[in-house]
């Protein structure tokens, strides 16, 4: 049975893909340095359909956040595949019988600012009891290095899963320092989640968090001498609040 979705990637990058609709192998699930957690890139063709149509530049700030939205419900769904479930006792019309429910207060989503916060209400949609952390980073224009201006996080994290949330994996500076600070509050897991990634994002998260399991619709040829992911979509902030 193919258990491996094959990608086009540099042979610099460690990148094992997951395909989505197949349970994670006990390897992936126990990354060592050499193997890092894996990548999974959602592939389902509505995601894919709704990213290409979010690509095009003329497409209109309500559309984009409208295709967010819609997008984020769906890889919602595969992100939270492993989540653990328990047996409760339930009546139906017929009969008891015990059945699995989740606890989505377990789960926080932990939104990247400013972007991540456009992938949040989608999550919310299809986990509604998640708690949501936020982390306030900024990209330094000349350096690219990302400078921490806000953090706040709910208590108890050592009970919950963490989903992080940032649309676009360029650098991945941004997200490498948004996990640092969040592992300082020893959360039980954590999971990215991108929309489009560029390889030295993958890269460079693997590299410092080769623990942390990595989501994505594309991954894309590389980054700009701006920082930007190409193809990509832009500046996912600007297209999402109209701030261009
Ligand atoms: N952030 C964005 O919004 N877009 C990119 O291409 C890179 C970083």
């Amino acid at each position: 049975m193919a258990r491996w979705l094959r990608i086009d990637a540099p042979p610099s990058m460690t990148c094992e893909v997951i395909k989505p609709d197949l349970p994670a192998t006990p390897a992936a699930k126990t990354p060592t340095m050499s193997t890092p957690a894996p990548v999974t890139v959602i592939d389902h063709p509505l995601v894919q359909h709704k990213l290409t149509l979010m690509r095009q530049k003329d497409l209109s700030t309500s559309s984009f956040r409208r295709l967010l939205h819609e997008i984020s419900m769906l890889m919602a769904y595969e992100v939270t595949r492993n989540m653990a479930t328990t047996l409760i006792d339930i009546e139906t019309p017929l009969e008891t019988m015990r059945s699995p429910v989740i606890e989505g207060r377990k789960t926080v989503f932990v939104v990247v600012m400013r972007a991540g916060a456009g992938f949040l209400d989608g999550m919310l949609e299809v986990v509604p009891g998640a708690r949501v952390g936020h982390v306030g980073l900024y990209r330094d224009p000349k350096s690219l290095v990302a400078v921490e201006y806000y953090f706040k996080m709910p208590g108890e994290m050592h009970e919950r899963d963490a989903i992080v949330l940032d649309p676009m994996l360029a650098t991945g500076n941004s997200a490498v320092a948004a996990v640092d600070r969040l592992k300082e509050t020893r959360p039980k897991t954590i999971r990215f989640v991108s929309l489009v990634s560029a390889p030295e994002g993958i890269a460079n998260l693997q590299k410092h968090h080769p623990d942390v399991p990595i989501y994505t619709a594309a991954i894309d040829r590389e980054l700009n001498d701006h920082g930007y992911i190409v193809p990509g979509l832009g500046d996912a902030g600007d297209r999402i609040y109209g701030t261009k």
